[in-house]
């Protein structure tokens, strides 16, 4: 049987704030450590041979729900690590990229973001998109009036074609921390991608795990409605 190709991978990089917990530590901390896990895998994804796209849920619409320290914190922390990382995106051939509604962003952030992508656009080894006070049920709706305002006929390849991501599908979804759901990332593009959920929390999450399930995503069948 043909191994099936991962191009498109995306995580819901979940359990910061357990894996915290479980330390006696403050939520944040829990944070910090995600964010160097992020390094880790990105740099494993640039150097993997098949995948094109890693997209990592970091930061939702739902979570200004949370403490105002919390979002303050995260939010200086993704400042300090954006600006941090453009040395190692350079290095690796990381083309960086953001997906979700940037304008409730401080506007030194939003010039972060504007960049550090100008600055990676031409880097070619791995395109890392962060959705950022992302969800899915707005980025469909305004993809859907951006077309009706252009006259479009609504098809599936319009909306497609409106969505922030430029369309593509993702082969594969992981969530670790064990929550079994999908919190309003990428309805659309997850049409017929492989799920997997690891009880991991995200800042234990490694390489070598990926690597493992990778192996099971290849050796799966993938039939999308066919026999
Ligand atoms: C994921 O970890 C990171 C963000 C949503 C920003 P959480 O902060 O949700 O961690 P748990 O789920 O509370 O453990
Ligand atoms: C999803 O995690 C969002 C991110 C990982 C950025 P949450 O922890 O916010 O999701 P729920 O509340 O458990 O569904
Ligand atoms: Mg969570």
């Amino acid at each position: 049987m043909n191994k099936n190709t991962l191009q498109h991978l995306a995580i819901i990089m979940d359990g910061n704030g357990r894996w915290a917990k479980e330390r006696g530590e403050k939520r944040v901390k829990g944070h910090e450590k995600g964010a160097e896990v992020v390094r880790e895998i990105t740099n494993y994804c640039a150097n993997h041979p098949t995948i094109e796209t890693l997209t990592l849920y970091a930061f939702s619409t739902e979570n200004w729900k949370r403490p105002k320290l919390e979002v303050e914190f995260l939010m200086q922390l993704l400042d300090k690590w954006l600006k941090n990382e453009l040395e190692s995106y350079q290095k690796n051939g990381v083309r960086f990229q953001a997906i979700g509604e940037l304008s409730r962003f401080s506007s030194k952030l939003q010039k972060r973001i504007v960049d550090t992508q100008e600055a990676t656009k031409d880097n070619s080894k791995l395109t890392q998109i962060l959705a950022l006070n992302y969800g899915s049920r707005s980025e469909i709706v305004g993809a859907v009036n951006r077309a009706l305002k252009d006259n479009q006929e609504i098809t599936e390849q319009s909306i497609g074609a409106y969505l922030q991501t430029p369309y593509s599908d993702i082969d594969l979804l992981i969530r670790t921390s064990g929550e079994l759901r999908i919190s309003n990332f990428l309805l659309w593009q997850l049409s017929y991608s492989e799920l997997y959920f690891t009880p991991t929390l995200w800042p234990d999450f490694t390489p070598s795990e990926l690597d493992e399930i990778i192996a099971h995503f290849e050796a799966r069948e993938r039939r999308f409605g066919g026999v």
